[in-house]
């Protein structure tokens, strides 16, 4: 384990001393979140408080695969590489951009699920996206929504000058303003892909064809007719259970339009248990390269005519 900065240890003690509840990390990328995450996790535990964490950064995931939100529930004295996400929530994409929506749905719904299992503490562990103006809005809709206890955010420079001004107006939680230290290494764009990339590997080892026939099936969006969409092969969906929790995700790798069903490969089984399928925006392969991204509107398949009036694509 890392030695942590004092500030760092400091505010871990004034957050278990003060009343628990959700605790939000808050930084760009490479400035100790997750690290700070697991630290206070293992101290609370330390204390005998029941305490989960929320790994809502959904393109360097650490409990479950990328482009989920994951929720773990923290034993005592954890080994957190060994640690599986309990419930997932399907966000379809490695980064919250042009799924602002799932975001705050999963993060929220994963915090109700810790605190329904006996959660005291929740830790959420998020993406470093800040930049203004989507990063801005994300953050402060995802903490307008979860009502945290304690904001702790992680500053290299002045990158939270504009969050940080507007969230000082409320004072329902406390801010742990921490300094980021120099030691803290900052990754690469492509060791970031290579780590994404083996994580999807690792979650698709054992994956196997699973078949689903799309008249039993729900699909979201529901206009996409994918029976016949040779061109969503390799895409990435979301498998659901009939209570709509997330089972796990899939890469879509047959497609039979006369019979109106797809094969995917995913570890999801057996295809009794799953009741829909959300689509998300990446194409994968099975060792998790990434092909190509699908705006959201392609994946839809709506078109528009010569005339401009939107029609859905391939029906005359
Ligand atoms: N206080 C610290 N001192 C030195 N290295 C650190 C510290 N906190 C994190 N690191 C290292 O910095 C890198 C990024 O940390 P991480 O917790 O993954 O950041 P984030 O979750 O914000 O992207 C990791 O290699 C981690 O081991
Ligand atoms: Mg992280």
């Amino acid at each position: 384990m890392i030695a942590l900065p004092h500030q760092w240890e400091r505010a871990i003690e004034r957050i278990l001393d003060a009343p628990k509840g959700v605790v939000f990390l808050l930084g760009g990328i490479d400035t100790g979140k997750t690290t700070f995450s697991q630290a206070l996790a293992a101290a609370a535990t330390e204390k005998g408080v029941k305490v989960g964490i929320i790994d809502a950064d959904v393109g360097q995931s650490t409990f479950g695969p990328p482009a989920t939100i994951g929720f773990v529930s923290i034993p005592k004295s954890p080994k957190f590489e060994k640690l599986e996400p309990s419930d997932l929530y399907f966000v379809g994409n490695n980064s919250p951009r042009g799924h602002l929506l799932q975001a705050v749905v999963g993060v929220k719904k994963m915090a109700e699920r810790a605190f329904r299992t006996g959660c005291e503490m929740v830790i959420v562990d998020t993406s470093g996206l800040i930049a203004p103006p989507m990063g801005e809005a994300l953050k402060f809709h995802k903490i307008d929504i979860l009502r945290p206890r304690h904001i702790v955010a992680f500053q290299r420079a002045k990158e939270l000058k504009s969050i940080l001004e507007f969230l000082g107006g409320y004072g329902y939680f406390r801010l742990h303003r921490l300094a980021v230290p120099s030691t803290v290494p900052t990754i690469s764009t492509e060791k970031r892909i290579e780590i994404r990339r083996k994580a999807y590997s690792r979650y698709f080892k054992g994956a196997q064809l699973v078949g689903l026939d799309l008249g039993n099936v729900s699909t979201f969006p529901p206009d996409a007719d994918i029976g016949g969409r040779l061109d969503l092969m390799h895409l990435l969906v979301g498998l659901k259970d009939d209570r709509g929790q997330t089972l796990g995700i899939g890469i879509l790798t047959h497609f039979y339009p006369r019979r109106n069903s797809v094969e995917v490969l995913t570890p999801v089984g057996p295809s009794s248990r799953i009741s829909g399928l959300v689509l998300g925006c990446i194409k994968l392969l099975p060792h998790g390269e990434e092909v190509e991204r699908m705006p959201p509107w392609k994946v839809r398949k709506e078109v528009s005519t010569p005339e401009g009036s939107p029609t859905r694509g391939g029906k005359k």
